[in-house]
């Protein structure tokens, strides 16, 4: 599709208001850089949690407010009617953690429903196939400064392991990278990950073609630029994320595309690329998995009170500060943008992948099916409850 920036030439605003007199109201115009210069991903080689058709979400669980099904919502789901689930929920889009619904499974998640693993991408084309996976949300600045998100879904988070206990495990797995635009060109991308991330100069960055290269954190799926060994640091604890040249997914070939007009800090009005795009649940302000399950849940582990086995699902694309003054989000954190790669730890070969396209509930990994084994007094030891708390806040 054919995208005139309004900074370019007088002609260049003239047709661009034209064209909106010709297209309808739902018919946004993507820019097509968004796809030129779009990252490809790189899914870790011992990856199960593949990216996930977000409506199949929708169709494996139900809508609860305190852990109780809402009887008055929309049924069924659809990516066309949840945000009618906002005004039962009471949800204020100032305010994300106010909005007290969580799209719950219908199947125990321990007990491996096969919708939770997602669909591994086409060998040959990279298409996770029949499954729509990823949003590309497109935000015009004006002064031919343009970001495009590319939002990834994955029904399942599988969390670090932290102190040989897995923690942070979640329902429902919402990550993004960000390339920032100015005249049409890539100037810099920003990768997330946990409750931050990295950015970099596009010139930085490897590349297939023109397109950025993402390798996406077994389990976790936080995004880095570079394959290999990831380590932060706690309060002395060492959490590793892991990252390697396995299956490749080209998000592009099973988005749905948007624009986005902000109309304040916090929300905006997204315009699908077609009719045929669905544009509702981009405005529903609940979360994308079950409620951090109770302490007397058997499936649950607390730890100490300021992390969890499994803890709530996450919000949505909306909540990832679509309106950035930078490239990084408003997250309080130094917003740099590095001009070179960290050292990689890991090949950047691709790896070849045999194994059948549907993952099923047997698979097995050590790594990805790391269970929990020991109780909370030795993490309490090595830490104390400072740690603790550093810890939940970066497990997202
Ligand atoms: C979800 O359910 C709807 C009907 O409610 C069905 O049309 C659709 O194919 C299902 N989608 C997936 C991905 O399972
Ligand atoms: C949630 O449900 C529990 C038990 O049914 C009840 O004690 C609690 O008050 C409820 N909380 C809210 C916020 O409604
Ligand atoms: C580069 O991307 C194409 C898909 O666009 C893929 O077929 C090819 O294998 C990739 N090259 C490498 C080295 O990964
Ligand atoms: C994390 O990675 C570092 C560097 O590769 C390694 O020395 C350490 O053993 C790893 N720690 C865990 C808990 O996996
Ligand atoms: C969106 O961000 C721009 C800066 O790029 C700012 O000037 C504008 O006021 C913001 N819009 C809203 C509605 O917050
Ligand atoms: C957010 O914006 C959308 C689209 O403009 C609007 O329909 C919705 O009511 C807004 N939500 C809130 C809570 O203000």
């Amino acid at each position: 599709m054919l995208f005139l920036a309004s900074s370019l030439l007088p002609q260049a605003v003239f047709w661009s208001v034209a064209a909106a007199h010709i297209l309808s109201r739902e018919d946004a115009r993507i820019p097509d850089y968004v796809n030129t210069y779009a990252p490809l991903v790189y899914l870790d080689q011992n990856e199960l949690y593949l990216p996930s058709d977000i409506q199949s979400q929708l169709n494996n669980t139900y809508a609860a407010l305190n852990y109780t099904a809402i009887t008055n919502g929309p049924s069924p789901l659809l990516l066309s009617n949840l945000d009618q689930l906002d005004a039962i929920g009471h949800c204020n889009v100032n305010d994300f953690d106010s909005c007290p619904i969580y799209l719950t499974s219908k199947d125990d998640v321990t007990k491996s429903p096969p919708w939770l693993y997602g669909v591994l991408p086409d060998p040959t084309t990279h298409e996770t196939i029949k499954a729509r996976s990823c949003a590309i949300i497109v935000n015009d600045h004006g002064g031919g400064v343009v970001d495009a998100f590319y939002m990834y879904f994955y029904a399942f988070n599988l969390g670090n392991v932290v102190l040989g206990q897995t923690l942070g495990n979640h329902v429902g797995d919402w990550e993004h990278t960000m390339v920032r635009f100015k005249d049409g060109k890539p100037v810099s991308m920003w990768y997330s990950q946990h409750d931050n991330g990295q950015a970099f100069t596009y010139e930085a960055l490897s590349k297939n073609g023109t397109r950025p290269i993402v390798y996406s954190a077994i389990g976790t799926h936080a995004n880095y630029a570079v394959p290999g060994t990831h380590s932060r640091s706690i309060a002395s604890v060492v959490i590793n994320d892991t990252t390697s040249a396995g299956p490749l997914w080209d998000p592009t070939l099973s988005a749905y595309y948007y624009t986005y007009t902000p109309t304040s800090s916090t929300n905006g009005t997204f315009t699908g690329s077609d009719v045929s795009t669905p544009v509702s649940w981009l405005s529903f302000l609940g979360r994308w998995g079950d409620e951090r399950y109770p302490d007397s849940d058997p499936r649950q582990t607390n730890f100490l009170g300021v992390t969890w086995r499994y803890e709530s699902g996450p919000t949505g694309p909306l909540d990832k500060d679509l309106n950035r003054t930078d490239v990084c989000p408003r997250n309080g954190n130094v917003c740099s943008t590095s001009t070179a790669l960290p050292a990689a730890s890991g090949p950047s070969i691709p790896v070849t992948v045999s194994r059948s396209i549907k993952a099923t509930e047997t698979s097995k990994s050590s790594t990805a099916h790391a269970t929990s084994t020991g109780g909370a007094m030795p993490l309490k030891v090595e830490l104390g409850t400072a740690g603790m708390v550093a810890i939940a806040a970066v497990m997202l």
